[in-house]
């Protein structure tokens, strides 16, 4: 079998295909589009960046390609429709992801509502000492207060999970409705979209990015949150419209967000970084030492289970 890494990461978690099969790794860097155009046709798997677009003119040169196995649990750089149309599999991390996601989602969540960054610049910044009143630098209350789930899979769940030990409520909506079993052990309610964008104090996105939920939080989603509440994501950045985020936190149209992705790439619009109601992370959801490590061990299980049959593959399903 002829493998090909996109990247050069890890190189040591990598070393069980390096010993057992025919792999390719760019030494020290990461392979442009071109580079892997050129030589797709002669590989049998693709190990691809959670960032490296696998498209359909990709994927027609792959006249080879049975595995394209992704560092990452979203698969929205993948054309997982057409490369299932042509045969192949696609997998994914999804175990490794779950628990970091939702820890930072919780963090992001905290951060936002007790100000902790915002106060952290103005206590650096502020030379002749912080006036520490009573009334000021008040923050909005967590315990007791609603959460509201957009995409409860694995880390909607884990967030739930964390939530709930914080004494919030939780409500959600999903695709599917959980089973009634599931939701009462997890003790959250399902709710109608614009009901979730009403009721929730804090409005969390779980959900992966797709034509459907592209832009879900618009300027007319974010008219029907409250002017109390805080937006976090930590999934994926064109779930919402950027600009309208900017109009709606500049015009006090809800009071804050949380956020762990951008719309247009690695970067905030401008604007976003003037803002003190908004606390920004760059793209950290998985980033540890520790976890980085586990989703490399769960690409080369994939591989080896794809190839073997002696181990679970985490298989994308057709969308
Ligand atoms: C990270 O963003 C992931 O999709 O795993």
């Amino acid at each position: 079998m002829k493998i090909l890494l996109t990247y050069d990461l890890l190189r040591d978690k990598f070393q069980e295909l390096e010993k057992r099969y025919d792999v390719t790794v760019p030494e020290g860097r990461s392979f442009t589009y071109d580079e892997v155009y050129e030589q797709i046709s002669s590989y049998d798997i693709l190990c691809s960046m959670f960032d490296f677009p696998v498209d359909k003119k990709l994927i027609d040169k792959a006249t080879n390609l049975k595995l394209v196995a992704n560092y990452a649990v979203g698969y929205n750089n993948i054309d997982v429709v057409y490369a299932l149309e042509k045969g192949i599999t696609v997998a994914n991390t999804p175990d490794p992801v779950i628990a970091p996601t939702a820890n930072l989602a919780l963090g992001l969540m905290i951060d936002a509502a007790r100000r902790i960054s915002e106060l952290d610049r103005k206590l650096r910044k502020d030379k002749n000492g912080m006036h520490i009143g009573v009334m000021e630098n008040l923050g909005s209350q967590i315990t007791g207060r609603t959460l509201g789930i957009f995409g409860m899979g694995r880390i909607g769940k884990a967030l739930c999970k964390r939530a709930r030990a914080c004494g919030m409520n939780v409500i959600y909506h999903n695709r599917k409705q959980l089973y009634q079993d599931e939701e009462t052990k997890l003790n959250v309610i399902y709710v109608g979209f614009d009901e979730l964008l009403e009721q929730s104090d804090f409005l969390s996105l779980n959900a992966p990015y797709t034509k459907e939920t592209y832009h879900v939080i618009d300027e007319k989603a974010l008219q029907r949150m409250k002017p109390s509440a805080i937006l976090i994501n930590a999934a994926r950045g064109p779930l919402v419209d950027e600009r309208a985020l900017v109009n709606a936190l500049k015009n006090n149209v809800i009071h804050g967000a949380a956020l762990d992705v951008f719309e247009f790439g690695d970067y905030p619009l401008p604007e976003l970084l003037e803002l003190e109601n908004v606390v920004m992370t760059p793209h950290i959801g998985t980033q540890t030492l520790a976890d980085r490590y586990e989703m490399a061990n769960a690409v080369c299980n994939n591989v080896i289970g794809f190839i073997e049959g002696d181990r679970p593959v985490a298989r994308v399903l057709k969308p």
